[in-house]
């Protein structure tokens, strides 16, 4: 087999830093699946921009729906974010083409991942999204592949980099939340709206798809209660403190009788937790398994080099020649299955 040909659809913080992945580390991916990996197109709004990439030899396009298309690619990344428009454009015209596509997109998995997935498989070819949940940490892989032996119990996450920032900077400087939100923007890892962070949508959005995962139902972004983080004042962090707790915007998903809970709300964790130790922009996903007992993974939950390192991981598989269900369980199989019931909230 010859190189893989790649096409990425958005040269932003994440195609930037993977552009950058595939350069610096090129020969030990190389050896590490058997073949080169090429970006051999790319498309992004303003060609002129300069990025500090070479992308020798790419095809540039203006319009990523045209990349999509591009018959030489066998690989189409989007990175161009949204859950509808372009970017879903972008990944549904590439699967139908028979392309294998990797996304960092939550907000696109979250509302259309069980379409999607159905277009891939009757395609025969993957969709993966490690980069769309939790950044750099192997949530999705922990999930699909590490605990595919489990029945999965109860998965908790503090999935949102700046929620995480912002009430740790809270506890630790005694300030309200308006002003160190100005600051958490200012790093860089803020979605473009907001809201979507402190709102708590953007956690709803990695929680359905870690639900979907962890459960074997379908992605259900409706469902889930959520609450953000805007009414929690310095004084309800310094009282939790006091009483031994820390204030932690988590997104929940368990069974509870008979069915599926899912929620994202500030909760009071004990000091002891794990979780209550994952400070500042860090994220982690905890999982609990009938066999395993419990996991936690820790570290950047976005990110330009985090987050590349998810999609080069997928990347990786593909050319590879995994074939990994994108929920780990078939469409049909899915479709087959008693649904588990969503609770009401
Ligand atoms: N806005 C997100 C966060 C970025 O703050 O965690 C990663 O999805």
């Amino acid at each position: 087999t010859g190189a893989m040909k790649i096409g990425v659809a958005g040269l932003g913080t994440v195609g930037g830093g993977l552009c950058r992945l595939i350069e610096t580390n090129g020969s030990l991916l190389a050896q590490r699946c058997g073949r080169s990996l090429l970006v051999s197109a790319v498309s992004a709004r303003d060609r002129r921009k300069d990025r500090g990439l070479s992308l020798e030899g790419a095809r540039w396009y203006e319009d990523p729906v045209s990349l999509a298309k591009d018959p030489e690619l066998d690989v189409v990344v989007e990175l161009i974010g949204g859950s509808e428009g372009v970017a879903y454009e972008v990944v549904a015209t590439a699967l139908s083409a028979g392309k294998h596509v990797v996304t960092a997109n939550k907000a696109l998995i979250a509302h259309h991942g069980t379409a999607l997935a159905r277009i891939a498989e009757e395609k025969g070819v993957t969709l993966a999204y490690e980069g769309a949940v939790a950044g750099g940490i192997p949530a999705i892989k922990t999930l699909r592949e590490g605990l595919a032996g489990n029945r999965v119990t109860r998965v908790q996450g503090i999935l949102n980099g700046t929620c995480n920032y912002i009430l740790t900077t809270m506890r630790e400087t005694g300030r309200e939340f308006g002003e160190v939100l100005d600051e958490a923007q200012k790093l860089g890892y803020a979605e473009a709206d907001p809201s979507f962070d402190v709102d708590g949508v953007d956690a709803a959005h990695k929680l359905a798809i870690i639900t979907a995962l962890a459960f074997g139902c379908e992605v259900d972004f409706d469902a889930i209660q959520v609450e953000g983080i805007r009414r929690v004042s310095a004084i309800d962090i310094a009282y939790a403190e006091e009483l031994g707790f820390r204030i932690k915007l988590l997104g929940i998903a368990q069974r509870r009788n008979g069915a599926i809970e899912q929620r994202v709300h500030p909760c009071m964790v004990p000091k002891s937790a794990p979780i209550a130790s994952v400070e500042g922009v860090f994220n982690a996903v905890h999982a609990e398994g009938d066999f395993v007992g419990r996991i936690m993974i820790e570290g950047a939950g976005a990110g330009e080099r985090p987050t590349a390192s998810a999609v080069a991981a997928d990347l990786l598989d593909i050319a590879r020649g995994a074939q990994l269900p994108t929920f780990g369980i078939s469409a049909t199989a899915l479709e087959s299955l008693p649904t588990l019931p969503m609770a009401e909230h």
